[in-house]
């Protein structure tokens, strides 16, 4: 067994990985083109690098592959790891031999805690309880639990949603409501970008993280700006509404939607942020139903929904639930330390 560090030559092998692990482990096709994937594994957004490592057994076959993603201006003592191992070839110790890669890694660029998300199934549900075994198994600390939830749009009454939206703009009076599609129907109004970053800039502190060992990101508006231009060398297009508060023109909350180019039957819900300072006006529900309004009249195809959120979120869970989402898995993330001054 060997593990070393991507090469375009492996990129079709860790395509159809992911491709054969995708339904396995989330349920439904992977949705990334062999480009898209390939860019998603070597390109980092602005303040982030992406780093790829690839395992191959005694035959010289690519039996998985895992990301580590690190950040250049702000929690500059993480790593995230993800990635996957060919369900076929798993539980023969490619999964430890990618994590024990990726620890010297994470290691030699001078990073010390490392974070993991796993897919655990609901019932019958795709889902990989061998990927939290084996964090469990190796001590990791259990520090965070995702639900993560799916719409059907086709089946869901449209006159539910009408009804929570108009509801919600009751309580919502003085905000106003600014809807866009980057690289579809102009790019973001450059006003509102400032607004965007300063909600970003606190979102880690904002939303539950659990025993997470995040900190506040540093943004500014071009920082949001490369991240749209990110999007989209990705083949995303990001589908967008804000709530302003109408007297000071400040930016109150955001939402996004993301499609990928050629597979816009299916959505994924982006962060929803609402500043402290607006909250207690039902401006999550009216972003989350403005947004859905304004992609299915972008998308009229657009038939599922997925989003996620901490297990903890209550808020956002009830307005996920009002809105006809339903549970289809729970996540763990696992952190670690490393262990040593050595090992860092
Ligand atoms: C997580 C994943 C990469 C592990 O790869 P793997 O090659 O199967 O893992 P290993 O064979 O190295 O297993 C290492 C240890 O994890 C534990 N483990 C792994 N799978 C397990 C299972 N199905 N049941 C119980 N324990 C399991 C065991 O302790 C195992 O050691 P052992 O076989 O000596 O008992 C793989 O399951 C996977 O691709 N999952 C889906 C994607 C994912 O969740 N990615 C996030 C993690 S990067």
């Amino acid at each position: 067994m060997s593990v070393t560090p991507f090469a375009p030559s492996d990129a079709a092998a860790l395509h159809a990985i992911a491709t054969e692990a995708h339904p396995v482990d989330h349920g439904g096709p992977l949705l990334l083109d062999r480009e898209s994937f390939t860019a998603g594994l070597t390109h980092a957004a602005e303040g982030e690098r992406v780093d790829t490592l690839v395992v191959r057994d005694e035959t010289g076959r690519i039996a998985g592959y895992t990301t580590v993603t690190t950040w250049t201006r702000d929690n500059t003592h993480l790593a995230e790891i993800s990635g996957a191992v060919l369900p076929s070839l798993r539980r023969r110790g490619h999964g430890r031999a990618l994590v024990d890669a990726a620890r010297a890694h994470v290691a030699e660029l001078g990073r010390r805690t490392l974070v993991v998300e796993t897919k655990n199934p609901v019932g019958d549900g795709p889902g990989d309880p061998g990927a939290t075994a084996m964090f469990t198994a190796l001590g990791w600390d259990e520090v965070l639990n995702e639900n993560y939830y799916r719409l059907d749009v086709t089946s869901f009454d449209p006159q539910i949603w009408e009804k929570e939206r108009l509801h919600a703009w009751q309580k919502a009076t003085g905000y106003d409501l600014v809807t866009w599609a980057d690289g579809l129907a102009g790019p973001m109004p450059t006003e509102l970008a400032d607004g965007i970053a300063a909600l970003l800039g606190r979102f880690q502190s904002d939303m539950p993280t659990g025993g997470l060992a995040v900190e506040d990101m540093d943004y500014d508006a071009a920082r949001v700006i490369a991240d749209v231009e990110h999007a989209g060398r990705l083949g995303r297009t990001v589908v967008n509404a804000v709530v302003r508060h109408t007297a000071t023109g400040e930016v109150a909350g955001w939402t996004k939607l993301s499609f990928k180019r050629g597979s816009e039957d299916t959505a994924s819900q982006g962060i929803t942020m609402v500043a402290a300072a607006h909250r207690g006006h039902r401006l999550g529900m009216v972003l989350k139903t403005e947004n859905l309004n304004y992609a299915r009249s972008l998308y009229p195809g657009l038939a599922t929904v997925l989003t996620d959120n901490a297990a903890d979120n209550t808020y956002m869970i009830a307005v996920n639930e009002a809105m006809g989402f339903t549970l289809h898995q729970r996540s763990s993330v696992f952190q670690t330390e490393l262990a040593s001054r050595e090992e860092r």
